[in-house]
């Protein structure tokens, strides 16, 4: 059986009050939770202050983004290392964003998640399709392709620790969800290429998220999904009650 998991990517948002006000508040509101895994990923800039306003809870916090080497002359740049230091247990790598802003590729992801585990990080790797790709029918092989570049080399031991994001760039902050249906099918797929990869017992153990326009009102569906392990959230986590209103959904 797997464990839900909603995690909270805050993306570039919030300020230091807001960001201290709303972890206390997602802390406070799963007090009493059972079964669901919750995590929220503020601005790296936020971190230390989310991870003191949600010690003693639930609540894991984890980082948006890092870059693979361990230390060094990369300006900007925060490590594994910093990430675990600073006290988080997750990090989202290979968003949509991160590929097609910012240019990250399978290659570049696969190095982080890598060096993510290494250090006892759990990578939530993302991958999705483009509305071009879906609408040319290329969606599972999108998925396939990013799978192979941004997982490859993995031990079993390592994917088991892996969590699993399908993120359609399309429903990414558009409003636009993939129907449970739409989500469902790429689900069962990436279980599917983790059989066929690894094995079955891996491919049964990996939680898999779905993200793009998750709200209160659509995530108990989604959620219901056989091989809908969870969700990743943007905007409907900059609010408590939306963030329980979908953590609702998962129970
Ligand atoms: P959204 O973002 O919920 O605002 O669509 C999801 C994500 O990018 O992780």
């Amino acid at each position: 059986m797997r464990r839900p998991f909603i995690a909270g990517n805050w993306k570039m948002n919030m300020d230091r009050a807001s960001a201290i006000e709303l972890a206390a508040g997602v802390a406070k509101a799963t007090a009493d939770l059972e079964d669901v895994d919750v995590a929220v990923c503020p601005p790296s800039i936020y971190l230390d202050a989310v991870v003191s306003a949600t010690k003693g809870s639930e609540v894991g916090v984890g980082g948006q983004n890092m870059y693979h080497e361990p230390k060094g002359a990369f300006t900007g740049e925060i490590s594994s290392a910093m990430l675990l230091d600073i006290g988080c247990q997750y990090v989202i790598l290979g968003h949509s964003e991160r590929r097609h802003i910012f240019g990250e590729t399978d290659a570049d992801i696969n190095k982080k998640v890598k060096v993510a585990l290494e250090v006892g990080l759990t990578p939530i790797v993302c991958v999705g399709e483009t509305l071009p790709e879906r609408e040319s029918g290329e969606t599972l092989n999108v998925i396939r392709t990013q799978f192979d570049g941004s997982l490859a080399g993995l031990s079993d031991d390592d994917m088991k620790k892996i969590v699993i994001a399908y993120e359609p760039v399309w429903a990414i902050g558009t409003g636009k969800t993939a129907t449970p249906q739409q989500a469902e099918e790429v689900h069962l797929d990436l279980r599917k290429i983790m059989e066929s990869c690894y094995n079955s017992e891996i491919a049964e153990s990996v939680r898999i998220q779905y993200g793009g326009s998750v709200k209160p009102d659509n995530a108990a569906e989604l959620l219901g999904q056989p091989n809908i392990d969870g969700a990743l959230v943007g905007g409907a986590s900059l609010k408590v009650d939306d963030f329980m209103g979908i953590i609702a959904g998962a129970k």
